[in-house]
């Protein structure tokens, strides 16, 4: 297990803020936020779900780039660096693991579906359509098996393709492409969604909170969101982190990356829900929601199937840029524990997660009525399971660990060292301590109906 010593680190400063932040932003925010926004019913839900990122979202990421950087290895070695060969907190690592592993499954399938609006918008069959027959075209969409599968093989492809790049070759490099463009076309739309005549009502929909629509389910949403959309409880920023030289400020870097995820969050709501209010769409109307409203806004825009067209090449590398964090999750373990080289690791992940998201691409068709658990598709209750459970558990096992258990005082100290910021370790320490793990256990136990 030489690794250490030839371990691969990022080229710069630069270069890892715009992966980590573009592990963080993907589909979750262009996609998901929207949609469980819709759903949850607008302004009190954001607030729930900012405050969930300030005070839980944050400090859990500072911890998992502290914990990568000092175990310098993939998250279970990382574990075992810090703690012992053979810690329980390795559990920890591979449960991240194991997340990682199941939401590149489901994950690939919705960030196939864009790789089909690529398509539809190069080939023109968005232009001159009606809101209800570009509503339509989603519909016949995910109803076709054989074309969803065949879009979530190649995204698949696509991802294996970047990290046999490896680190700084593939997934840097990328990044530094991909992230600054897709910010740019965001902020297009934003500006046009706020001139839109939906703009007064959008804003409101965001930004005026109704307490009333705060159920616990939203609470689930909210904190599992915050989650998801960091991309932590996964070990993706534990394997991130460990990447990372020495010598870093993770709070500057932490806040950095935490500000893109949230503007880009915020401008894609501010882009979709004018529009959505405009054209007199529903905004709970559920998954397919950016896929109406974005081909809406741009028809009726000069050189609009142009840029839907670049919209929605974005949204493919936006979620190529997470795909690739959630693959390098599980190539790092077989890399770094396992000894196996990175191409046959990278091709054999990369393919059973294929397989697993074949169920997940079927809960749109075929499967739509097998229901297995709870009352839900593959795809629900994989997003159920990932998404509300073991990201909030992942993440506040991690919290856990670095607030009571890890005994490093000194490297968990250098948080703080690294600039005359005496305040930032005890708020740190306190969130991590008691916010965390207190949020994360009253909303399960809330949601499961065993408390509250
Ligand atoms: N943060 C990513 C998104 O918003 C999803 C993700 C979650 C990526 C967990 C990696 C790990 O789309």
């Amino acid at each position: 297990m030489n690794n250490r010593i030839e371990r691969a680190h990022w080229a710069s400063r630069f270069g890892f803020v715009l992966a980590a932040a573009g592990s963080a932003i993907g589909l979750g925010n262009i996609w998901k936020f929207p949609y469980i926004t819709g759903k949850n019913g607008g302004g009190a839900f954001v607030l729930v779900y900012l405050l969930c990122i300030v005070l839980v979202g944050l400090p859990i990421m500072m911890a998992e780039f502290l914990i990568g950087r000092h175990g310098q290895r993939d998250a279970v070695g990382s574990f075992e660096s810090l703690e012992g060969k053979g810690s329980p907190w390795r559990l920890v690592g591979w449960g991240g693991v194991a997340a990682s592993f199941i939401l590149l499954s489901f994950y690939a399938v919705v960030a196939g579906w864009s790789f089909d609006y690529i398509f539809k918008s190069a080939s023109g069959s968005l232009g001159g359509k009606t809101p209800e027959q570009i509503n339509d075209l989603f519909g016949a969409l995910v109803a076709d098996p054989g074309r969803v599968i065949f879009w979530q093989f190649l995204f698949m492809a696509a991802t294996v393709g970047i990290v046999l790049g490896g680190v700084r070759g593939g997934i840097e490099r990328w990044s530094k492409i991909l992230m600054p463009v897709l910010f740019l076309l965001l902020l297009l739309l934003f500006i046009r969604g706020m001139s839109s005549p939906g703009a007064q009502a959008g804003l409101e929909f965001m930004f005026r909170p109704d307490f009333s629509r705060i159920t616990p389910e939203a609470l689930l949403d909210a904190l599992g969101h915050a989650f998801f959309t960091l991309s932590l409880g996964a070990a993706t920023m534990i394997t991130y982190g460990s990447y990372l030289p020495p010598d870093s400020d993770l709070f500057t870097l932490s806040v950095r990356i935490t500000l893109l995820d949230t503007l880009v969050a915020l401008l894609a709501g501010l882009a979709i829900f004018p529009v959505v209010f405009a054209a007199g769409l529903e905004p709970g109307s559920g998954p397919g929601l950016v896929f109406q409203t974005i081909p809406i806004v741009l028809a009726g825009l000069p050189f609009g199937s142009f840029l839907a067209l670049i919209f929605f090449i974005l949204l493919a590398f936006a979620a190529l840029s997470s795909s690739i964090s959630m693959l390098e999750v599980s190539v790092a373990y077989l890399i770094d524990e396992k000894g196996w080289r990175r191409n046959r690791a990278t091709v054999l992940v990369g393919s059973l997660a294929f397989v697993l998201g074949i169920p997940s691409a079927l809960s749109f068709n075929r499967w739509a009525e097998l229901k297995p658990l709870f009352d839900r598709t593959f795809f629900d209750l994989f997003d159920l399971l990932v998404s509300s459970y073991m990201l909030p558990l992942g993440g506040m096992f991690v919290a856990l660990y670095a607030g009571w258990f890890w005994k490093g005082e000194e490297e968990k100290n250098e948080l703080a060292a690294s600039a005359p910021r005496p305040w930032l370790f005890p708020v740190w320490h306190f969130l991590l301590r008691y916010i965390t793990p207190a949020a994360v256990l009253i909303i399960l136990l809330n949601q499961m109906g065993i408390w509250g």
